[in-house]
């Protein structure tokens, strides 16, 4: 899996299967996951937290976090490896329920849910629904009264950290859309709300700081103010909340750059901070849950691209760039324009030992900003009909996928033990039109 920059690292192979076969069978571009990789990174991540907090409160449950990416299969293969499902929209509950999670072990965000969204996961019991905003409160309430149930609910907590991290994906400092803020006293006037409340069950708080957060210093914080709260609703009220959720957003290695912690070293720094915040606090330790979405799925997956046009550009201060188009670009991968994201790319379909050159990977939209890799050294004989697989995207690239340009978006691969299966279907431009009512 390392590739080496400057250079190819010949014809690829994902789980004994050839790239070539791939991109001849089912074209390109597509989204390649290797299965066993996904289910692996799954399964590390449900071992590990269970283990950590196994002395601490019996184990952890871990959440995936389905916006990263969601499809049937991917939805079955979590439960398998013994995780539970996160989904923040009503599309994303029907993709759990469709694969028949059991509903106990989905959860549901979202800060801004409808009526439909809420009935629909209290019709099917899920086991949680995380709540917001004051004014959601009493419409969970009502809408769990008119069904004659108890909805289990966390409260989301903004505890204002600053997570290190791109500002639209940073999400626990003040001034954002998100949950009921800590400083300002309005968790704690949710928490009275909540309780006065019958048909509410109120599980335990929740708090998110962010993504692709890579120290747990930025937990540790959020943990003990959290956890300030959770102690103050047992002397508050004598209400010892049972759970505990400590959200998602842990790093990946794009490039290689990043340093990501092992999801050992993750549960067992995270089970320290719990531990001895709750030794500080007097109480005993909740239920502790995560959420990882990016962690599980983003390193499992390529995108296959065919490339295209190969044009070098005259650069003003002198130099040169080579620009090497292929036949998807940000309606696949949104995450270089909107994020500034760093990605690498290698040559996919063949060794070359022609002299690297600094090349920039564009995709085939209407606009300068469609960048897919900024810069990576591919070898300069690189040309029409090659391949080009970009790692890591198995995290919000197809979740974010867009159909700009009419592009239909790419097919989702799983390969496994040298076979293809089909998870997601290529869109086609019939699919496009038929939205079309003319
Ligand atoms: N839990 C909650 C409440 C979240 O809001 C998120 C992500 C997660 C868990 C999972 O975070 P992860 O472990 O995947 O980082 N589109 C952006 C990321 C947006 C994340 C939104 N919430 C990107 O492409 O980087």
């Amino acid at each position: 899996r390392t590739v080496r920059r400057g250079s190819s690292c010949g014809r690829l192979k994902v789980a004994d299967v050839d790239v070539v076969a791939i991109a001849a069978q089912h074209g390109t571009p597509a989204y390649v996951v290797d299965e066993a990789d996904f289910r692996a990174r799954a399964r590390a991540f449900a071992t590990a937290f269970d283990a950590a907090f196994a002395d601490l409160c019996g184990g952890a449950d871990v959440y995936y976090a389905g916006k990263a990416f969601l499809c049937t299969e991917v939805a079955r293969w979590v439960v398998q490896e013994g995780l539970s499902l996160d989904t923040c929209t009503g599309g994303e509950l029907a993709v759990a329920l469709r694969a028949q999670v059991p509903p106990s072990r989905i959860g549901l965000h979202g800060n801004n849910k409808s009526d439909a969204e809420i009935g629909r996961a209290l019709d099917a019991g899920i086991g949680r629904i995380v709540v917001d905003a004051p004014s959601e409160i009493d419409r969970v309430a009502d809408l769990a009264r008119e069904r004659g149930v108890r909805a289990p609910v966390l409260l989301r907590v903004t505890v204002g950290v600053e997570a290190h991290t791109h500002s639209y994906i940073a999400t626990a400092h003040e001034d954002q859309k998100f949950g009921l803020s800590l400083s300002g006293g309005q968790a704690r006037a949710a928490v009275a709300q909540v309780l006065a409340r019958p048909e509410l069950e109120l599980r335990g708080l929740h708090s998110h700081i962010g993504s692709q957060i890579f120290d747990v210093q930025g937990f540790e914080i959020a943990a003990r103010r959290v956890l300030g709260l959770h102690a103050k609703v047992a002397t508050e009220h004598g209400v010892v909340l049972p759970e505990l959720d400590l959200g998602g957003g842990f790093g990946i290695a794009y490039t290689t750059q990043h340093d990501p912690l092992a999801p050992t070293d993750l549960a067992g720094g995270l089970a320290e901070i719990v531990g001895k915040e709750c030794a500080d606090l007097g109480v005993d330790v909740p239920r502790i849950s995560v959420e990882p979405g990016r962690a599980i799925a983003g390193p499992s997956t390529f995108t296959l691209y065919s490339v295209g046009t190969v044009k070098d550009v005259d650069l003003d201060g002198g130099g040169r760039r080579r620009y090497v188009a292929v036949d998807g670009g940000m309606s696949d991968n949104i995450r270089t324009a909107l994020y500034d994201a760093d990605y690498s790319a290698t040559l996919a379909n063949r060794r070359s030992d022609a002299e690297p050159v600094l090349s920039r990977v564009v995709g085939k939209h209407c606009e300068s900003g469609d960048i897919v890799v900024k810069d990576e050294f591919l070898p300069s004989d690189v040309g029409p009909g090659d391949l080009l697989a970009v790692p890591g995207t198995g995290a919000y690239c197809r979740s974010m996928a867009s159909q700009y340009n009419h592009v239909p978006r790419p097919p989702v691969l799983a390969a496994r033990d040298g076979q293809v299966r089909v998870l997601v279907r290529r869109e086609t431009e019939d699919d496009l039109l038929a939205l079309d009512l003319g």
